[in-house]
C-alpha cells in the first residue's frame, strides 16, 4: 500500500522542471529495491545477502537454451565433473585443466560465483591414486591439492576440500577409501591445510550427502568439524548434498541441522540440491529448503545439481527446475517465491513479503501453547504459509485459526490461513497450537513466512 501510493505520487509529479525531475530521479532509484521484488533466482538470494548456484557442464554451455538459462537465473556455478581428480590429473603429475577452466572463465565473465568440487574423494578417482603407498599416496594427495588450488587461486569461492568421507548408516564411522585405509583419520585435517596454505582466500569445506537430518552420520561429522574448531584446523563450511527423493524426503529437522552446525562457528551451504518429484508436491519440498536455509542466518547460499531436467544425473526423477525445455517448473516459482522474488515481473507489484514470530503463550506439566504471528511486509497480503517444527516424540494435539497439514513424519506442520489470509499492509494476524512434550521442552522451529 505505502509502496504503491509512493509510486503514483511519484508518477503524478514526475514532470514539472528538471531539477525537480532530478530529484525524483533519485528518489526512485533509492525506493526500486523494496518497491519491487526481483524476478531471477541469483538476483532475488542477492537480496537475501545469498547466492543461487547450479552445477554447469562444460560440454552444455554451447546450447543457447541452456547458456541463457544458466544466465539469467544463477550467480554462482559447481562445475559437475570438470574438477574431479579423474578430470583434472589422469594421470600423475599431468593436468588436464581445459573443461574447467571454460566453465570458470564462463562464470567469471558474468560476475558468477564459483564453488570448487571437489579435491579429495573416494570416487571418480584414477587408478593410479589407489595403488600408491601410504608415503606416495600423501605426497600425491597434498600435490594435487597444491597444484590445483593454486591454479585457481582467487577465483574459487569455496571448495569442497573432501566429499563423502563418512560411511551411511548407524557406525558413524569413515568411508573406506584409499586415503582413509592407508593415511587414517587424519587425511582430512591434512587436505585442509595443504588446502589453506595452497589458496587462503577460498572457504574451506567438508561436503557430504545423507546429512541433511540429525542422524548417526551426520552426528559424526558434527564431531569432527566441532574438534576441528576446537584444534584451530581450518575449515570455513559444510556444504549438504541434499539429493531428495521419497525415499529420502527433506527431513522434518533439516533446518535444526543447519543451525547446529552453524553454531559450531562455520557457514552450511546447500550444494548439491535435486528433489525428484513434480508439481506441487515437489515445488513445496523445494519451498522447505530454500525457507531453512533462509531461516539460518550462515546459510550462505544454495546450488541445485544442475540446470535442466534433461541432463540432471537422476534425469528421470525430473528433479530440478527447469524442465527439458528450459520451461519454469512449479518448483521454479516455489523457490523464486520463498527467496521473496515474484515471476510477475518488476512491474511496481510491490514486495509479497510477511514475517512470522514465535512465542509461548501458556505451559502445563505435560503440554505447552505456541502462537505464531504473521504480519504482512510493505505490501498486502492475499495469503500465506508457515512452517513449525516440533521435535520427536513431541506431537501437536490442537490447531487454532489456521489449516494445517503435516508431512509424512508429523513433524512439520504446514499452516495457511483459515479465512485470515488477507491483510493489509504491515497488519497481523496470528494462529495457534498445543504441543504435548511427551519429554520434550524445546522450542518449535518456525521458517520463513511466505506470502501470496
Ligand atoms: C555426479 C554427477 O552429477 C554425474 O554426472 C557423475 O556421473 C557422477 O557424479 N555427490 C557428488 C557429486 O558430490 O559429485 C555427484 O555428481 C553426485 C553425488
Amino acid at each position: 500500500m505505502i509502496g504503491t501510493s509512493q509510486n503514483r505520487g511519484l508518477l503524478a509529479v514526475a514532470r514539472p522542471t528538471a531539477l525537480l525531475a532530478a530529484t525524483l530521479v533519485v528518489a526512485v532509484l533509492a525506493s526500486a529495491p523494496s518497491a519491487s521484488a526481483a524476478t531471477t533466482l541469483g538476483a532475488s538470494a542477492a537480496e537475501k545477502g545469498r547466492y543461487f548456484g547450479t552445477a554447469v557442464a562444460a560440454n552444455h554451455l554451447g546450447e543457447s537454451g541452456y547458456a541463457s538459462t544458466l544466465n539469467q537465473e544463477f550467480n554462482s556455478v559447481t562445475p559437475e565433473n570438470e574438477m574431479k581428480w579423474d578430470a583434472l590429473e589422469p594421470s600423475r603429475n599431468s593436468f588436464n585443466y581445459g573443461a574447467a577452466d571454460q566453465i570458470v572463465s564462463h562464470a567469471q565473465g558474468r560476475g558468477m560465483k564459483i564453488r570448487g568440487h571437489t579435491l579429495v574423494w573416494h570416487s571418480q578417482l584414477p587408478g593410479w591414486v589407489g595403488s600408491l603407498a601410504a608415503a606416495d599416496l600423501r605426497t600425491a594427495m597434498n600435490n594435487h591439492i597444491t597444484q590445483v588450488a593454486q591454479h585457481y587461486k582467487g577465483k574459487i569461492h569455496s571448495w569442497d576440500v573432501v566429499n563423502e568421507a563418512f560411511q551411511d548408516g548407524s557406525s558413524g564411522a569413515r568411508r573406506s577409501s584409499p586415503f582413509q585405509d592407508k593415511l587414517g583419520n587424519g587425511f582430512i585435517e591434512e587436505a585442509f591445510r595443504t588446502a589453506r596454505a595452497a589458496d587462503p582466500a577460498a572457504k574451506l569445506c567438508y561436503n557430504d550427502y545423507n546429512t541433511d537430518g540429525q542422524n548417526a552420520k551426520s552426528n559424526a561429522v558434527y564431531a569432527m568439524v566441532s574438534d576441528f574448531k576446537a584444534r584451530g584446523v581450518p575449515i570455513d563450511c559444510v556444504g549438504f548434498q541434499s539429493h531428495f527423493n521419497a525415499q529420502s524426503p527433506v527431513p522434518s529437522d533439516y533446518q535444526q541441522n543447519l543451525q547446529r552446525f552453524a553454531n559450531l562457528g562455520v557457514d552450511v551451504q546447500i550444494t548439491e540440491l535435486d528433489i525428484e518429484g513434480s508439481g506441487t508436491a515437489q515445488a513445496d519440498s523445494y519451498r522447505r529448503v530454500v525457507q531453512a536455509c533462509l531461516a539460518v542466518s550462515r546459510c550462505t547460499g544454495i546450488t541445485v545439481w544442475g540446470v535442466t531436467d534433461k541432463y540432471s544425473w537422476r534425469a528421470s526423477g525430473t528433479p530440478l527446475l527447469f524442465d527439458g525445455n528450459y520451461a519454469k517448473k512449479a518448483a521454479y516459482t516455489s523457490v523464486l517465491t520463498a527467496l521473496g522474488g515474484s515471476s510477475s515481473g518488476g512491474g511496481g507489484g510491490g514486495s509479497q513479503a510477511c514475517t512470522a514470530t514465535y512465542s509461548e503463550t501458556e505451559r502445563w506439566g505435560d503440554r505447552f501453547n505456541g502462537k505464531v504471528t504473521v504480519t504482512a511486509g510493505s505490501s498486502a497480503i492475499t495469503g500465506w504459509t508457515v512452517d513449525v517444527t516440533v521435535r520427536a516424540p513431541q506431537k501437536v494435539s490442537t490447531t487454532w485459526n489456521g489449516t494445517p497439514a503435516w508431512d509424512s513424519g508429523g513433524n512439520v506442520m504446514t499452516m495457511k490461513p483459515n479465512g485470515n489470509g488477507t491483510l493489509a499492509a504491515g497488519a497481523a494476524t496470528s494462529f495457534g497450537f498445543t504441543v504435548m512434550a511427551n519429554g520434550e521442552w524445546s522450542t518449535p522451529t518456525v521458517g520463513a513466512c511466505t506470502a501470496s
